[in-house]
């Protein structure tokens, strides 16, 4: 049977995307390289707006071939986890399977094979983890969740309904799992979390510690070159976690600190529980301890009620930060969250305006720290072929995306001089 993952949203669904590719290959699948050639496609949905969750409908229609035959079909991820059962109602499925559950797969695809319809929603006391297969084949760059969940109840926000209440991944389990994907060829490693720097745990010597502890432990892992961590929330921007940043040398100097607004009284109606000034001085207190890090956010435009003066806050708390990159999206209001019924939405034109503006700002702002880069000498991870003969994409320290003329191989680490920018790329050369 061949099979094929296709995962839509965040990091973590890749994460989740790739764990799960891992168990059908351990119960003798074979994975397809699209969706057209397998026997059974797992769609691994988005539900954070509304049109990353409608694409599930439109992917599943184009699964249908031309003889009016389907593949086997699996919703997971957290479309799954918030509609539940009723998924089947819109359209022809086999599994529907949350993002607690997908470890029951294997079980889920027999029973539906078996009976019909087969749907597993629970967020079960046990942890999935110690259900999946280890990890064996990863690329340079890896990917590995160490928390899930959130307790923080954003009013826009559909994640803490979808991927449950905050929860840590035990210490060893971590470690062993970082080992083993250091074992297998990764040589950086993203820590990801929906509120990933409050992480908490036990370390192997019984010391309570947070991310900035497990972050220390991992530098002293062998093999492994770099360390970065997302989603983090600011209000989980710990004294040692700052610290880190400034002496461990592993810990690449990028912070994705999303803020959604720059103005207070939405921040208030967003419950994020942090105010404007809150978060430029977190900025600022990394920035003292690490002054060339990248800072990264993300951004809703038109929360409910949103004037166009608490927009200018938002554009001039950019103006103010000078992000490296970002993310900006028109607020969706989400069945079941708190926001969805505010009423006083903006209209659909002030909505593309608004982003349309702030895209140019950040996009400006981008271009400008590549262009500040250039000049600048330092170590790219190589990730990817490029698309000319003899080029390898990889990554600076600071998350760009760097394309050099080599012949080294991916997963080398490779000391570079930066020559040219672009707005969302930059191009090197290898100092030899
Ligand atoms: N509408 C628009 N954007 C949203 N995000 C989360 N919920 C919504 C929503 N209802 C954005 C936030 C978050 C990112 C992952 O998605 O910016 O940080
Ligand atoms: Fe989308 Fe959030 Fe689920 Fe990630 S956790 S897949 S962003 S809804």
């Amino acid at each position: 049977m061949r099979y094929h993952v296709k995962s839509f949203g965040c990091q973590m669904n890749v994460y989740d995307g790739e764990r799960m590719s891992e168990m059908l290959s351990g119960e003798g699948m074979v994975p397809a390289a699209n969706a057209v050639d397998a026997d059974l496609v797992v769609l691994n949905t988005c539900h954070i707006r509304e049109k990353a969750t409608e694409k599930v409908y439109s992917d599943i229609g184009r699964l249908r071939r031309a003889d009016g035959t389907r593949p086997m079909i699996a919703v997971a991820g957290c479309v799954a986890q918030a509609e539940g059962k009723e998924i089947a109602r819109r359209a022809k499925v086999d599994v529907v399977v949350g993002p607690q559950a997908y470890h029951r797969l294997p079980q889920l695809l027999k029973q539906a094979s078996e009976h019909g319809l087969a749907v597993d929603t629970d967020m079960p006391a046990d942890s999935k983890f110690a259900s999946l297969p280890s990890r064996k084949r990863v690329g340079a760059s890896a990917f590995l969740t160490i928390q899930e969940g959130c307790d923080k109840f954003c009013t826009y926000c559909v994640v803490p309904y979808t991927r449950g209440a905050e929860v840590s991944r035990p210490f060893a389990a971590i470690l062993d799992e970082a080992r083993s994907l250091v074992d297998a060829g990764a040589r950086e490693i993203t820590l990801l979390g929906q509120n990933v720097n409050a992480w908490s745990g036990t370390d192997d010597v019984g010391r309570s510690i947070g991310l900035a502890g497990l972050i220390r432990a991992l530098d002293r892992l062998s093999g492994l070159w770099r360390i970065r961590y997302t989603t983090s929330h600011p209000n989980n921007m710990t004294d040692d976690l700052i610290a880190a940043h400034g002496d461990v040398e592993k810990l690449m100097p990028f912070l994705h600190l999303p803020v959604q607004s720059g103005n207070d009284r939405v921040l208030r109606a967003m419950n994020r529980s942090h105010g404007r000034d809150d978060y430029l001085r977190q900025i600022e207190r990394v920035r003292q301890v690490r002054p060339d890090i990248a800072i990264s956010g993300d951004f809703i435009v038109g929360f409910p009620g949103e004037t166009e003066a608490e927009f200018l806050d938002t554009l001039s708390l950019v103006e103010a930060i000078g992000y490296a990159q970002a993310f900006s999206f028109k607020y969706s209001a989400r069945p079941g969250t708190p926001a969805a019924d505010l009423g006083h939405m903006v209209a659909p034109d002030v909505l593309d305006d608004r982003l349309q503006r702030l895209q140019a700002n950040l996009l400006r702002d981008q271009a400008r720290f590549n262009a500040d880069s250039v000049g600048r000498r330092c170590e790219v991870l190589l990730e990817r072929d490029g698309r000319k003969p003899g080029q390898l994409i990889g990554k600076s320290p600071w998350m760009q995306s760097v394309h050099v003329l080599s012949d080294d191989q991916i997963g080398d680490i490779v000391l570079v001089d930066l020559t040219e920018a672009g707005p969302l790329s930059l191009s090197g050369q290898i100092v030899t």
